[in-house]
């Protein structure tokens, strides 16, 4: 089973994400997070490999996991994941990854929760179950920066989530857009637990 969560920044995706996968034993992948990944290793890469279409090419050379999850999760790679996830290369090498993810993995979990911006527009749009979760700026704001304080990270740029919300939704290749047939939830004045008893009435509905 497929279940997709799209929606802008702060708007609570990756906190409902792992609760789900927590309820039902499904494997969480978190798609932002794959954009961060690459965006930190293109942001330190050598000048030969500056042009991303080099980077992409080059970038099974790197690997990946060796950064750890508050550096992923400052605001200077979130604005340089956001930039490179204009480019249609990059958004491809995620993508296949994401789906790689999901074929090796297949054996061990029966679903997937996957959070972004075009999972269930672009990524998987027959999701079996696909959600759009909306919050407002200042829900989202706080939110952001109570991540930020748990993970340690400065939060003097994070007033930066406008700009960031403002490319994911106007970039010509796979926008923030609420995909056909997801039901929307406002997550702004719900608490986490009202979303994920939300979301699992909709969830058991397509079990
Ligand atoms: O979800 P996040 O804030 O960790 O994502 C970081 C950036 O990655 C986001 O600003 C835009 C990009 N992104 C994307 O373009 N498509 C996705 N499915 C997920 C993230």
């Amino acid at each position: 089973m497929i279940i997709s969560i799209d929606g802008s920044s702060g708007s609570g995706k990756g906190t409902l994400a792992r609760g789900l996968c927590g309820m039902y034993h499904f494997k969480h992948i978190d798609s932002g997070l794959l954009y961060r990944k690459v965006a930190y290793y293109y942001l330190h890469a050598k000048e030969d490999l500056k042009d991303v279409h080099s980077f992409i090419k080059n970038i099974d050379k790197i690997n990946l996991d060796e950064v750890s999850e508050s550096i992923l999760r400052s605001e200077d790679v979130a604005q340089k994941a956001s930039e490179i996830a204009v480019h249609e290369i990059v958004r491809n090498y995620v993508n296949d990854e994401i789906k790689r993810l999901v074929i090796d993995q297949s054996s061990e979990y029966k679903g997937f929760v996957i959070d972004g911006r075009d999972i269930g527009s672009v990524v998987f749009p027959n999701a079996d179950v696909k959600l759009f979760l909306h919050a407002s700026e200042d829900d989202r704001l706080t939110r952001r920066i109570q991540q930020n304080i748990e993970l340690k990270i400065d939060t003097s740029h994070v007033v930066d989530l406008q700009n960031r919300d403002t490319r994911d939704s106007t970039r010509k290749i796979a926008p923030l857009v609420v995909p056909s047939g997801s039901v929307v939830i406002d997550t702004s004045l719900m608490s986490i637990q009202e979303t994920l008893s939300k979301a699992k009435e909709i969830i058991d509905m397509n079990l």
